[in-house]
């Protein structure tokens, strides 16, 4: 059943990054592409004036997506500002009057965790928390323990459906459609196992390093910023089963199920890497240990997926900005032609950042005498980047009530089940030169079931 749209957004940081480059893009595009018409209210310490909020949105706009003048100036009819400390009860007095008869507000946390439980006991008090939704960003904790005292302090006073973890990841079109295609079609299924698949290679790889947010990365590192969320979701879409019966919650159970059965990861089989030239960065440590780029060897302990290898690394400052699956088959079992058919001949491939590719990798027979072959690749889709933006659709969704695109308290707990045992690593990372493919000792991890694949960069279409 449809559940009642949001009639209010409300969102917290208004003055900072997130906002900035993610938040005024997506209200524009709502705007724009849904017809918002909802009062949207800033909150933030910072003060300043509704005139300076709309100049920044503005600004927003101008460097990310583009301003759109029609929508921007419903956007700036619609906006209000709250200028107030997120201690300060007065704040929530003053946001209460602007939400004037508002019933079902969305309040949208673009804030550091540690001012969540300030800022939704701040709410709760002035009644704000009854009917409204809260939408929050990752890091959801730093590990399994403060995941999950975040997550008391976020129900004492909103219900778990009433709470919207956002991984933009979960908000990409190409994600999405790893899923679709998968189940809209009937002839993945029946291969999709052990029996057919010998390894599966996830990369996310970046050519930029961490930019201006040295102080958060050093807190953070690439295990934290993206292995434990984005890319355990991209592996969950992947490998999960098929999503059954019409509750709404369907695909996340299945989901939830899937990131259960992951083994936590072992030490042995995970390459830390940073890149040459990070500790200068401004805002990270002297002697920092933190990791620019991991590589690791995962398994999930189910019947489908017993002993088939997964890697997946990730970094920052590498060759490219791309991520790509690569599931590789098994080869047939005897050579029927004097030829060995070469490892990967049978694969499929998945595109998922920044353009999409579908593509299955077989082997033909080469024109001409004698039984030999050579590799070709089917593209069964090529996609540009015209799709919604992730959190424009995230944010659509979350004021609809629905939730399958979001993280959920038990998805969350089991992501950070995997990475657990290797959260502390404190040891030395090994250092790589900026533009490389990371540490050698990757290649080592994957041994005979490499070599890694490496994408390739996007190529401008004409
Ligand atoms: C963010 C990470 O969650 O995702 C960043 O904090 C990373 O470090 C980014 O660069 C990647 O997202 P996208 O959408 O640019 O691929």
């Amino acid at each position: 059943m449809p559940r009642p749209i949001s009639d209010a957004i409300v969102f917290f940081g208004a003055t900072g990054d997130l906002a900035y480059k993610q938040i005024f893009p997506a209200l524009q595009g709502l705007v724009r592409d849904e017809g918002l018409d909802v009062p949207i209210i800033g909150v933030a310490k910072a003060g300043w004036s509704l005139a300076q909020l709309k100049e920044r949105a503005k600004d927003s706009l101008s460097s990310h997506g583009g301003l759109d003048t029609k929508a921007f100036a419903k956007l700036t009819s619609l906006l209000r500002y709250v200028d107030g400390d997120y201690n300060d009860p007065s704040t929530y007095v003053t946001l209460h009057q602007e939400l004037k008869d508002a019933r079902r507000p969305l309040h949208y946390l673009a804030i550091p965790p540690s001012l969540f439980a300030t800022v939704v006991e701040g709410l709760a008090n002035q009644g704000a928390g009854t009917d409204a939704r809260l939408v929050v960003e990752k890091p959801f904790g730093h590990n399994r323990e403060s995941a999950r005292q975040l997550d008391r302090i976020l129900n004492r006073f909103f219900p778990e459906e009433d709470i919207f973890r956002i991984d933009h990841y979960l908000g990409k079109e190409p994600v999405q459609n790893i899923l679709y295609t998968r189940f809209a079609n009937s002839m993945f299924e029946p291969v999709w196992n052990r029996i057919y698949i010998n390894s599966i290679q996830i990369t996310m790889a970046e050519s930029f390093g961490v930019q201006d947010r040295g102080k958060f990365y050093d807190e953070t590192g690439a295990i934290r910023d993206v292995f434990q969320n984005h890319l355990l979701q991209v592996l969950a879409n992947l490998t999960m089963d098929p999503p059954t019966g019409e509750e709404s919650d369907a695909a996340r159970d299945q989901k939830a199920d899937l990131l259960k059965a992951l083994r936590p990861l072992d030490a042995a089989h995970v390459v830390r890497g940073q890149y040459a030239g990070y500790r200068s960065v401004p805002g990270v440590r002297a002697g920092s240990t933190v990791e620019t780029f991991v590589a690791t060897k995962l398994f999930i302990d189910s019947w489908r997926w017993a002993g088939v290898p997964i890697y997946i690394r990730a970094g920052k400052a590498l060759p490219v900005t791309t991520a790509e699956i690569m599931v590789d088959f098994k080869r047939p079992p005897r050579e029927s032609f004097a030829e060995i058919i070469p490892p990967a001949s049978g694969h499929m491939r998945l595109r998922i950042s920044p353009d999409v590719t579908i593509a299955l990798g077989l082997r033909v027979k080469r024109p001409g005498e004698g039984m030999r072959g050579e590799d070709v690749e089917l593209i069964l889709t090529e996609q540009a980047t015209a799709f919604i933006p992730p959190y424009q659709r995230l944010l659509g969704d979350a004021m609809h009530g629905i939730g399958d695109l979001f993280g959920r308290q038990d998805i969350v707990d089991a992501q950070w089940r995997v990475v657990e045992p290797v959260l502390n690593d404190a040891a030395p990372p090994i250092i790589y030169e900026q533009g490389s493919w990371g540490p050698t000792e990757a290649n080592e991890l994957i041994g005979s079931d490499g070599p890694w694949h490496n994408p390739k960069p996007t190529v401008p279409r004409p």
